[in-house]
């Protein structure tokens, strides 16, 4: 019995070891700084830069992201904003909406000394860490270097010089810098005489097709179209198939849906513009090692026509590919993770319970134990001690009291038998005889003989033929009136009377 017990016990300890190792074991990711990502919109090209984030995050462990969209909102952006400074993020990546609207929120999270990477979209002020994002005004110069091409061309067609051209902008959200820049570099790159009328596609397709729908309804059908990016250059081209014209068509991006556009022949062509989220997570890596970093950095841009498109897309598709592949396994990843997370956490609750019963019932039974231990010392043991004196002594008595009644009885005859007799014969002294005798008869001694004669001289009276004198002469009474008297008070009637 007891070597198996040993081995339960042993079993418990080491199941309780293994769980406290398994809940102190490494977890595959423990971040350790958090970063807030606000990104205006969520269009391709910005899924493509959270892609490229998410993928360079993987190099990172340390480090998890915190995502939030404004969906075109200034205000919901500058809230977003603000909630993660208030959430104290460790690092900030923001691709304002507007920049001067975004600019106060940027400001209030920098100055709040959280490290600040504006991506893509520049703001007002220099209140920010890094900067990483595209040459807007050289994506301008490469539309005004297609426009002039495609001009050329058609002055070559048209054999005709110094015609007078019209060209439509479909601008971006008139607040963002990217908007700016690229009409600033499209404008600075025009040759004389080329007309250009701008409406505002904010970034969006339909709100391309919509203002450029509007546009042809009105105006004279320009020479080209040039648009701030590809999904308002589908916009364009959407609103241009209820024409019998085709118009050639810049956009930018230089990506999906934008490629797919280019090869199906919808648009002409495009100018890249890179969103590099790696790069972006490099920095902020670099940022919070403090490790050396670019402060500004800005990301080149090439034309991009039907012959580049196809390779292009190809690649296009395989990056996709990936990404989609990344994110399988980091959903898997995270779903597994949130399982091991919630084993953990049943663990820990019933190592807790374990240990908490574990010290409940121990603290119980050693305070038991001590309860005990001093009720039995102080009321059970001297209950005890008394009840073994009380024992002993009562069977002294008993053993007295044997004695003293043989030692009468065999003298109930004999004239001398008295108080000193008695304590001769029982070695006591006078008190100690009167004292036993009382404890053990109830009277004193003279008393205790005196009754003894009187039931002997009851049975004499009782079984023999021998009158009260007789009686009362051989139980040594002084007189046979004595012995009446005697026996009267003790039987309540008189010897004649039996
Ligand atoms: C994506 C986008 C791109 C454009 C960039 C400018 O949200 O609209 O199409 O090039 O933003 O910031």
């Amino acid at each position: 019995m007891q070597p198996q017990k040993c081995c339960t016990m042993r079993n418990i300890i080491v199941i309780l070891f293994a769980a406290l190792a398994v809940l102190m074991g490494c977890s595959p990711r423990q971040p350790q700084y958090r970063i807030g990502v606000s990104q205006c919109l969520d269009d391709a090209w910005r899924q493509k830069m959270n892609y490229e984030m998410e993928r360079e995050l993987l190099l990172h462990p340390d480090m998890v992201l915190s995502r939030r969209i404004a969906y075109g909102s200034n205000e919901l952006q500058c809230a977003q904003i603000d909630s993660f400074i208030a959430e104290r993020v460790d690092l900030l990546i923001v691709s304002p909406n507007e920049a001067e609207a975004v600019k106060p929120a940027v400001t209030r999270a920098y100055r709040a000394g959280i490290p600040v990477i504006v991506a893509d979209r520049r703001v007002t002020g220099d209140e920010w860490t890094a900067f990483i994002g595209g040459d807007n005004y050289k994506v301008g110069s490469l539309m005004a270097q297609w426009v002039r091409e495609e001009l050329k061309i058609k002055n070559e067609k048209l054999k005709i010089k110094n015609s007078r051209f019209s060209i439509l902008e479909v601008a971006g959200l008139p607040g963002s810098t990217p908007a700016t820049l690229r009409h600033q570099g499209l404008m600075d790159g025009l040759p004389e005489g080329v007309e250009v009328y701008s409406v505002m596609g904010s970034w969006y397709r339909e709100e391309a097709y919509k203002v450029v729908s509007e546009y042809l309804a009105t105006q004279p059908l320009p020479d080209l179209i040039v648009a701030h990016n590809d999904l308002m250059a589908i916009g364009a081209a959407d609103a241009l198939q209820n024409y019998q014209f085709s118009i050639p068509i810049m956009g930018v991006d230089g990506i999906n849906p934008g490629l797919q556009a280019i090869v199906d022949g919808k648009i002409n062509c495009s100018a890249t513009y890179s969103s590099r989220g790696d790069m972006v997570i490099d920095a902020a890596a670099r940022i919070l090692h403090n490790e050396p970093f670019v402060r500004d950095t800005v990301l080149e841009t090439i034309l991009v026509d039907a012959k580049a498109a196809y390779p292009m897309l190809k690649q296009d598709e395989d990056i996709t590919r990936d990404l989609e592949t990344l994110h399988l396994v980091q959903t898997q990843t995270e779903s597994k993770w949130r399982q091991m997370q919630f084993d953990r956490i049943v663990l820990s609750v019933c190592v807790a319970v374990f240990f908490i019963l574990f010290v409940a019932t121990l603290s119980y039974i050693i305070a038991r134990q001590f309860k005990l231990q001093t009720e039995i010392k102080q009321d059970i043991l001297p209950q005890l001690e008394n009840m073994q004196e009380a024992i002993q002594l009562s069977r002294r008595d008993e053993a007295f009291a044997d004695r003293l009644k043989q030692i009468v009885n065999e003298h109930l005859s004999d004239p001398n038998l008295n108080v000193e007799y008695l304590g001769s014969m029982l070695q006591l002294s006078r008190t100690q005889l009167f004292r036993r005798v009382k404890t053990v008869t109830g009277k004193g001694p003279l008393d205790y003989i005196r009754e003894q004669r009187l039931i002997r001289a009851d049975q004499l009276l009782h079984t023999t033929d021998m009158t009260i004198q007789q009686v009362a002469l051989e139980l040594c009474f002084s007189s046979a009136g004595y012995f009446t008297k005697c026996y009267k008070e003790y039987f309540g009637h008189l010897p004649s009377e039996r």
